[in-house]
């Protein structure tokens, strides 16, 4: 029987370099991770520091979870493996806009530290930035805005972060926001002072 041989292509060069991008945009790319609880803040901060950054002329697109689980990723369950693909997906969509010399804003739980970690080593080292929005589950849940914490508790949502399934704090983040006692406005200080010099 005849083998069958599937070869990968080779994987071109951009025909536009990062460093040309970053070039006409007049600024660096990056990839900042939002990672946290439901309800921690992370779109919160992702949709004022977009605004705020396209408002200085940055370039700019945002990952967000709920965003991305309409389309991209809507054949996707909440299983471990389908966080993980989860993960993997918008981890090699946000290389991609990183090297077309964005600024990547992505928002999603990502419960698991190796699909993180997964993530980051695809880019050059200080190209992700981990940002930890540390939020306790009590108040994630009394926060309830999607009301899912309540519907979990309900048994009505199975495999639900922080109550049926497991999330793992980053060991090791580039910033940690306290997103349980500090402003939004606060947290937005924090993060453009992060970005200082690196954009
Ligand atoms: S992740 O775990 O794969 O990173 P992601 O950030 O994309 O999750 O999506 C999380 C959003 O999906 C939550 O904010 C919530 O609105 C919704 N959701 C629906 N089911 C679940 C579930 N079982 N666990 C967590 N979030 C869920």
């Amino acid at each position: 029987m005849n083998q069958i041989i599937r070869p990968l292509p080779i994987r071109p060069e951009p025909p536009v370099s990062r460093a040309e991008h970053e070039r006409l945009n007049g600024h660096r790319s990056l990839v900042l991770w939002f990672t946290g609880l439901s309800g921690s803040g992370k779109s919160t901060l992702i949709h004022t520091l977009e605004q705020r950054l396209h408002a200085a002329g940055k370039h700019t697109c945002s990952l967000d979870g709920d965003n991305i689980r309409h389309g991209l990723c809507g054949d996707l369950g909440f299983s471990c493996q389908d966080r993980s693909e989860n993960i993997r997906r918008v981890g090699e969509v946000s290389q991609l806009m990183l090297n077309a010399g964005l600024i990547v804003l992505c928002g999603l739980i990502s419960p698991f530290r190796a699909d993180r970690n997964r993530v980051r080593e695809l880019m050059p080292a200080g190209d992700f930035l981990e940002i930890y929005c540390q939020c306790s589950l009590e108040t994630c849940e009394q926060r309830d805005v999607k009301g899912l914490y309540r519907l979990a508790r309900n048994g009505l949502v199975p495999e639900f972060t922080g109550i049926s399934s497991p999330y793992e704090p980053p060991e090791s983040p580039d910033m940690v926001l306290d997103t349980e006692n500090e402003s939004v406005e606060a947290c937005l200080q924090k993060l453009m002072a992060l970005l200082d010099g690196r954009i």
